[in-house]
């Protein structure tokens, strides 16, 4: 049974978490909480090189490792029928997964480039959609479905550009989830992380001023990583967070309430 976020909050769980590059990958954090919450997992890596730490941390806590890049329909049929033999019955989705070419990270949004929307879109923001169809027919007993996403959603962060029209699209489908999957017990929500420093965030140029701006103008000043997130995640997707569907959670220290 659940005793909110501590040991055994997830016993009994299984969960699957994609988007594992290393060690930094706040998918890398939000698994091992959930491992030592006491669920099993399952873990997906782009490719055979970004699953070495993704699948050490799951041979460490009994778990498994599959390969799975979003763009292909046939991995992710694969995965599904994967989790279906090895699993059976999954409780969780995490999705964290977000990709936009270097180029369109460089420049001005006005200059995004067609097949540069169309890759950010469909890795950051289709890959939850296309997961969730073939993932939510396991939650045979209810379940929990979450993303990550980024401020810049809601709000226009230079050189952000089309990842956060990707996350803004990626919030909405998250509501229109919530509804499609409500009738089976299946919750979708969303985390909106402060700046953390993975490999991803450091494809994103000023990332280092976002997270300088965050502890200097958050209410919090505590130092803030993936941990905080990793948490939210072990609550979602606990039975505590049982009525809580269609949302969109900030963790980054308060820093999205404050006008400067
Ligand atoms: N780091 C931050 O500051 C921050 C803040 C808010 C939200 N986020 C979001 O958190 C999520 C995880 O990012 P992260 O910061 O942990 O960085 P990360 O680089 O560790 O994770 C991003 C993951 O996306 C995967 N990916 C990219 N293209 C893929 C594809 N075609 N198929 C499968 N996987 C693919 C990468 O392999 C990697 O595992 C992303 O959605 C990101 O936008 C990050």
């Amino acid at each position: 049974m659940s005793d909110g976020n501590g040991a055994g909050a997830l016993a009994g769980k299984q969960c699957v978490v994609m988007g594992i590059q290393n060690r930094w990958s706040i998918a890398y954090a939000i698994a091992e909480q959930m491992a030592q919450a006491g669920a099993k997992i399952a873990v997906t890596y782009v490719d055979e090189r970004a699953g070495r730490d993704a699948l050490a941390l799951a041979e460490k806590y009994g778990g498994k490792g599959y390969t799975c890049n979003v763009e292909s329909d046939e991995d992710l049929d694969r995965l599904a029928a994967d989790l279906a033999r090895d699993f059976g019955r999954v409780d969780s989705l995490v999705h964290s997964i977000g990709f936009a070419p270097a180029a369109e990270l460089a420049g001005r949004f006005i200059d995004t480039s067609r097949e540069g929307f169309r890759v950010a879109m469909s890795v950051s923001c289709y890959s939850l959609v296309a997961a969730a169809r073939r993932i939510a027919p396991l939650m045979t007993e209810g379940g929990s479905i979450m993303t990550l996403t980024y401020l810049g959603a809601d709000r226009a962060f230079p050189k952000y550009n089309v990842m956060g029209v990707a996350k803004a699209a990626l919030e909405s489908s998250v509501r229109y989830l919530a509804y499609d999957l409500g009738g089976q017990r299946v919750r979708v929500n969303a985390i909106s992380a402060g700046p953390v420093k993975t490999a991803a965030a450091r494809g994103i140029p000023g990332f280092a001023d976002t997270y300088g701006a965050m502890l200097e103008r958050a209410p919090l000043k505590d130092e803030f990583g993936a941990a905080q997130v990793a948490s939210v995640a072990v609550f979602l997707a606990s039975d505590a967070a049982s009525a809580v569907t269609a949302e969109t959670i900030f963790v980054d220290n308060g820093y999205h309430a404050m006008g400067i």
